[in-house]
């Protein structure tokens, strides 16, 4: 017997979607098999390994614990949506620079439940950061690297922020903040 269906919307990497589903049905499932978004791994039934993590409205969940109707009117940023192959995320980065993966079937969600954490943190000691993981599983064992990996895009991000914005007469050299204060007594 068929189960009753709901309307939901999901703009789901910046893209809307607007789709008739079961109300039983997953979002890791209705990202995976209604939209193709196959990134978003499925390793266990028993929400312990958080391969399926993606971001709803920034915060990361493992996606095979959220009914695709309560995830109705989000933002799902799943790991396709989070870099380009000619721009990759920070992570992305950090990743294939300090070999953060192995078999590689961990690395969604590892990377996914990394970007919540730095939006939250953007600068994690190494603690936090190991913390931050608790909820992720990888077979392959190679968190040292993954630790080390998101210690590289927290560095990044860093480094792209933009400098402080200084009031130009307060920084100004002295003969300059001299004839600002002339223009002002002439005006
Ligand atoms: S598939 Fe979601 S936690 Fe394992
Ligand atoms: S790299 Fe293989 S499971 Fe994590």
């Amino acid at each position: 017997m068929e189960g009753s269906k709901c309307s939901v919307t999901l703009s789901v990497n910046g893209t809307s979607y607007t789709r008739e589903v079961e109300a039983r049905l997953l979002l890791v499932h209705f990202l995976r098999d209604e939209l193709g978004l196959t990134g978003t791994h499925v390793g266990c039934d028993t929400s312990q390994c958080g391969a399926c993590t993606v971001l709803l409205d920034r915060k990361a969940v493992k996606s095979c614990t959220v009914l695709a109707v309560q995830a109705d009117g989000c933002e799902v940023t799943t790991i396709e949506g989070l870099g380009r192959i000619d721009k990759l995320h920070p992570l992305q980065e950090g990743f294939w620079e300090k070999h953060g993966l192995q078999c590689g079937f961990c690395t969604p969600g590892v990377i996914m439940t990394a970007a919540g954490l730095l939006d939250e943190n953007p600068h994690p000691t190494e603690e936090e950061i190991r913390e931050g993981l608790e909820g992720v599983i990888c077979r392959c064992t190679g968190y040292q690297n993954i630790v080390r990996a998101i210690q590289y895009a927290a560095d990044r991000t860093h480094q792209a922020e933009p400098e402080p914005v200084v009031e130009v007469a307060a920084s100004a050299p002295t003969g300059a903040q001299d004839s600002l204060r002339q223009e002002g007594e002439d005006a």
